[in-house]
């Protein structure tokens, strides 16, 4: 007697899926027209190892942030290194330039990736333990162009995918000017200390610009009279950021200024920004649809001009941005979107072991000439393989019997007319070339 198997080995791990039919379609379709445009625009792929060593990220990311308290999958190795599951793509893109030399190629160097990146987060609609990514980054150049860069091509992925997501930007200062404003901060939460939430309290002491990520009532309560950055950066901060907007308005690319736009990770200076989708509560519903709309972070990036100073101790300005794949796909599912596949429109039907045999050629001639071909191999009887070929709705059937098969022909039948024809074997994949792409 087999053993039953036990339920949960069955599962795969929380937070993480299998992706096949419609939802890869348009996984696969996200990245190509991600790596279709990054690539026009100059940036080149690299591909990272899913795992790094830990100090890389506890090193860069800030120890008060979310990543590093809590998110991290980390381990030690047989051979004792401690080692994470990448969270993110940024920190080792940085670690690759430096490591690959890429200081003596022409600068700025321009790099793009798509993969899979993980943390341990509470699995909820649009957030995975293991979910994917396409990024950019654009390594070497202080420069506005660099964010303007960055966003007009991450901007321009997105609508290309048919998406509609709204940009937020904001200026988080840099070394000169920050130190000022989190004072301001402190200031101003010290004395709503009290009504500061549990995380909050704690997150208070370490670092007061992540109070304003908080999505608790009484915290967002709070943000609404919080200074804001904005007065407080220095003269080349507001002329960057300005910058920045200038480029926005002549690309066109419509934006909103959110000054308590923070992000979850402390490595960034100067620009920050993120693409917010809306799901739910479409056009012409209930009253209180609004209420009901998520707002989705699709994705998001900024300036980080000093995380090569913490991870090799030299000076790397630098900006990038990285889209949510699985959000991304999340907003073309609800929107109905399914990817264009090549559908087949040939349908090959055989009958007995001759043909069947002849089969497998016959197959590889119509890869070979680039159509596609349906086929059910496994099938005998000429009624199911029918079957099959009207389930995929192809507009031809090629017909190989035992008698066909040894004079050398087939038979082509028109589906939708029923009118058939014999041909020899070599005249087939012509003919239904003229057939289906007419010149
Ligand atoms: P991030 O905001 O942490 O930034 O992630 C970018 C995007 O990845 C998010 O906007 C979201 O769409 C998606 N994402 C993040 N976590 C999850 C999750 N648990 N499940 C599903 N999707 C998720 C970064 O990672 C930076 N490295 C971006 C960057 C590049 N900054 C400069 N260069």
């Amino acid at each position: 007697m087999p053993q039953r198997v036990k339920k949960d080995l069955l599962k795969s791990p929380r937070g993480t899926r299998d992706l096949f039919g419609d939802e890869l379609s348009r996984f696969d379709f996200i990245r190509s027209r991600f790596g279709e445009i990054a690539s026009y625009y100059g940036f080149q792929k690299i591909q990272t190892p899913h795992i790094e060593h830990s100090d890389l990220f506890t090193a860069s990311l800030g120890e008060a942030t979310d990543i590093v308290e809590k998110q991290m999958y980390t381990f030690r190795t047989r051979g004792g290194d401690q080692l994470t599951l990448r969270p993110e793509g940024t920190i080792p893109a940085v670690r690759a330039y430096f490591e690959n030399g890429m200081q003596a190629w022409p600068q700025p160097v321009m790099l793009y990736y798509s993969g899979s990146y993980f943390r341990h987060e509470s699995p909820q609609r649009g957030r995975f333990r293991e979910f994917g990514q396409v990024g950019l980054e654009v390594l070497g150049d202080s420069d506005a162009i660099a964010d303007a860069t960055v966003i007009r091509v991450a901007d321009l992925a997105i609508k290309e995918m048919g998406i509609s997501a709204q940009l937020e930007l904001n200026t988080l200062g840099d070394k000169e000017c920050r130190p000022g404003y989190r004072k301001e901060l402190s200031n101003y939460y010290r004395k709503h200390f009290n009504y500061l939430c549990k995380d909050c309290k704690r997150r208070f002491k370490e670092n007061p610009l992540r109070l304003l990520d908080c999505k608790e009532n009484s915290c967002l309560e709070l943000k609404k009279n919080a200074p804001q950055m904005l007065e407080y950066v220095c003269k080349e901060c507001k002329d960057h950021f300005k910058a920045v907007l200038d480029f926005m308005d002549s690309l066109e690319i419509p934006y909103l200024l959110n000054p308590y736009l923070v992000r979850g990770l402390d490595y960034y200076t100067r620009t920050v920004f993120e693409f917010v989708a809306t799901l739910g509560g479409k056009e012409g519903q209930a009253e209180n649809a609004a209420e009901k709309v998520e707002r989705l972070e699709v994705g998001g990036g900024g300036r980080y001009d000093y995380l090569a100073e913490i991870l090799a101790g030299k000076s790397l300005p630098a900006a990038g941005c990285a889209l949510g794949v699985d959000r991304l796909s999340e907003v073309l599912r609800e929107g109905g979107v399914v990817p264009p596949t090549e559908e087949a429109k040939v349908f090959l039907i055989q009958l007995g072991d001759v043909a069947k045999r002849k089969s497998l050629a016959l197959v590889e001639e119509f890869r070979k000439a680039g159509l596609r071909l349906a086929q059910s191999l496994a099938k005998d009887s000429i009624r199911g393989q029918l079957r099959v070929a009207d389930k995929l709705g192809v507009e031809y059937s090629i017909i190989l019997g035992q008698k066909e098969a040894m004079d050398g022909t087939v038979i082509l039948r028109d589906m939708s007319s029923g009118i058939q024809e014999t041909l020899p074997l070599p005249k087939l994949i012509e003919r239904l070339k003229n057939k289906i792409y007419p010149k």
